[in-house]
């Protein structure tokens, strides 16, 4: 074949691939768990992904590359940083994205606490600059912002099983009144009240996800869960595949009687493209319906890999250290997500057991290739 044969095909093919591009999405956080699959479910759709990045001395894309979204014709990295609303209009006005998902955020909530005014300018500033560079630049935009069960607080919420006093369930929905307890949970509830007030102010089509824990292989190693499984695949890897221990090889965790509901990111991106297929926006929770404590988590874990389950048994492999304390903490959480099934028909469609041992046992493949990711 010639050159310029070639150079036809190629451009034939081009032209095919754009037109089959349905829409166009700007992600924030792209680097992050939820930009990555999001990214890849977003692509799967054709769409058009413009990840806004912020600069960094070191390369922060290992999880696009881990789910081939990199490499995708489709998918563009732009340099930009939500503390900026320049950066931000400039990128809002070149590509008039019919899509936008706010996910940038320092997420940790513990960090919060020693950086309040740095996660204020990421968590709560941040989201008016985009908002206010989609009002300005491309009002059309559909806009999704991550906000979090964390806004619930020390609320734990509604009692549900009002028939059983001795076992009393709480859970939390869109009408629980939020009792933030961390710098992280108030500024997020900033964010979430200004999209609001967009909402109404502007008529932009403007929701947020009021997400539940979401976790996978993916997550960051300082998260709770990831932490263990990383820990767990360490030991599992260094004695072999048997429950053993030395004295410095017990995991330092902190309240491990704090409640989670944990569910998989993959179901939860699925979650928010959905909010921004509706005719209106509006506010969901994201949830699994089902709560467990830090220290079940870390049974789940044995028993994923066959080791013994048994609560007294567990905890002698963990040491509590009062660093991974918080001045604060939410004490329990437990989403309803009966708005999400029946107004999205949304459903997580991976549970507890599931996620752990898909966590637990990428680790340990991890660990065996001698990976460590930061
Ligand atoms: P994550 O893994 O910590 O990712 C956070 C992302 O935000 C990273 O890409 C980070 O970039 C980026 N970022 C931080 N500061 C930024 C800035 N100034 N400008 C632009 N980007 C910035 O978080 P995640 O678990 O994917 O969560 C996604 C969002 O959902 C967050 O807003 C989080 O607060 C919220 N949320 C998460 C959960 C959950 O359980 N995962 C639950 C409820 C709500 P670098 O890579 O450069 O640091
Ligand atoms: N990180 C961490 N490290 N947490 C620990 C540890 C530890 O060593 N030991 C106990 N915990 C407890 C924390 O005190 C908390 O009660 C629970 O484990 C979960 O902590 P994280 O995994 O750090 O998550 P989080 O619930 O504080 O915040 C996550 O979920 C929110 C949604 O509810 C983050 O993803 C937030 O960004 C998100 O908004």
């Amino acid at each position: 074949m010639s050159d310029t044969t070639t150079d036809i095909i190629n451009q034939i093919d081009e032209i095919l691939k754009n037109k089959s591009i349905l829409k166009t999405a700007v992600i924030t956080g792209i680097t992050g768990q939820d930009g990555a699959y999001l990214s890849q479910l977003l692509l799967s759709k054709n769409y058009k992904v413009i990840g806004i990045i912020r600069r960094s001395s070191v390369d922060t894309t290992i999880r696009l590359k881990t789910l081939g979204v990199l490499s995708n014709p489709n998918f563009i990295l732009a340099e930009g940083d939500v503390t900026d609303i320049y950066s931000l209009q400039s990128i809002i006005s070149k590509y008039q994205p019919d899509e936008v998902y706010n996910l940038a955020a320092q997420s940790h909530v513990h960090t919060s606490f020693e950086q309040p005014a740095y996660t204020w300018a990421v968590n709560a500033q941040g989201c008016l600059n985009l908002l206010e560079a989609i009002r300005s630049f491309s009002p059309h935009s559909r806009f999704y912002q991550a906000s979090t069960s964390e806004m619930f607080g020390v609320n734990c919420g509604e009692l549900v099983n009002v028939a059983s006093s001795e076992h009393p369930i709480y859970s939390q929905d869109e009408n629980t009144k939020f009792e933030p307890t961390s710098p992280y949970a108030v500024a997020k509830l900033a964010a979430h009240q200004t999209v609001q007030m967009y909402r109404r102010a502007y008529n932009l089509h403007a929701s947020s996800g009021i997400l539940h824990n979401h976790e996978s292989p993916l997550r960051g190693e300082n998260f709770v869960t990831r932490k263990i499984t990383k820990w767990l695949a360490n030991v599992y890897i260094k004695y072999g595949g048997k429950p053993s221990l030395l004295n410095d090889d017990h995991i330092h965790l902190g309240n491990i009687k704090a409640c989670r509901d944990w569910g998989h990111a993959k179901d939860f991106v699925y979650g928010m493209w959905l909010m921004l297929q509706q005719d209106e926006p509006d506010d969901y929770v994201l949830a699994t319906g089902e709560t467990h404590e830090v220290l079940d988590f870390v049974c789940e874990a044995f028993d994923a890999v066959g080791w013994s389950n048994d609560p007294d048994y567990v905890t002698q492999f963990i040491y509590i250290d009062p660093e991974f304390y918080r001045p604060s903490d939410v004490p329990y959480l437990l989403g309803n997500p009966n708005k999400a099934k029946e107004k999205l028909g949304w459903e997580p469609k991976i549970g507890f057991k599931e996620l752990v041992s898909e966590m637990v046992w990428y680790d340990i493949e991890e660990a065996k290739n001698g990976i460590y990711s930061s």
